[in-house]
């Protein structure tokens, strides 16, 4: 148990690192949080008009999901499913919740599909295939988003042959839950019609 605790804390403080704002920060765009949507995600810094620091932002918070998971990979030794999975769930909870930002942080969606892929490859690159064409067709990145979370579940069900216990399920339906719930203001913007679309650079705060 004190590994499994060491793992959610370490995952949850690699999740914790704001690297939206940093690089906003360093990059000379200030505060990200006053900009656009005032997410901390790369959708949001690509509102500043900077391509490379928003691709910069996407490659940084997908690797803290990356390397959370494979952190559990090598700690988690005899139990490595719980291991993952407490993994995953943490360092997407610590983007959300950053305990550096006053536990007000980003959507999870770049952190949670880096997630993803380390804990269920096949899934994982179909839910990023799918985050990619839900936002190219669509223009609207959360519209992509939200498409690859609903779909991630369904995915590893398929991939398990529908076995309702198999183990990485789990973490699936609570990161997509998690992700789709940070959503709020977006999916009412959607249904409003009033979410911006990728390349627009000014909306409300939310
Ligand atoms: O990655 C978050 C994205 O799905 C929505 O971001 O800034 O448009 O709320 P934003």
């Amino acid at each position: 148990m004190p590994l499994m605790g060491g793992i959610a804390l370490i995952s949850y403080l690699i999740g914790s690192i704001p690297f939206g704002m940093l690089i906003s920060q360093l990059g000379g765009m200030g505060d990200i949080r006053k900009i656009g949507s005032g997410n901390i995600g790369a959708t949001n810094v690509l509102r500043t008009g900077n391509k490379k620091l928003a691709a910069l932002t996407l490659l940084c918070d997908m690797g803290k999901g990356t390397f959370a998971v494979a952190c559990g990979y090598i700690f988690g030794l005899a139990n490595l499913n719980p291991a993952i999975s407490i993994a995953a769930i943490c360092v997407v909870l610590g983007h959300c919740f950053p305990i550096w930002l006053g536990f007000k942080g980003g959507k999870g969606v770049a952190t949670g599909l880096g997630a993803a892929l380390a804990l269920t490859p096949i899934s994982g690159a179909l839910c990023c295939a799918i985050w990619l064409l839900g936002a190219k067709l669509s223009k609207i990145s959360s519209m992509g988003a939200l498409s690859a979370f609903i779909a991630w579940p369904l995915l590893v069900m398929i991939e398990s042959q529908f076995d309702l216990k198999a183990p990485l399920l789990f973490p699936s339906l609570i990161i997509s839950l998690l992700v789709i719930w940070r959503h709020h203001a977006n999916i009412q913007r959607l249904m409003d019609g009033t979410e911006p679309r990728i390349g627009d650079k000014k909306e409300q705060s939310s």
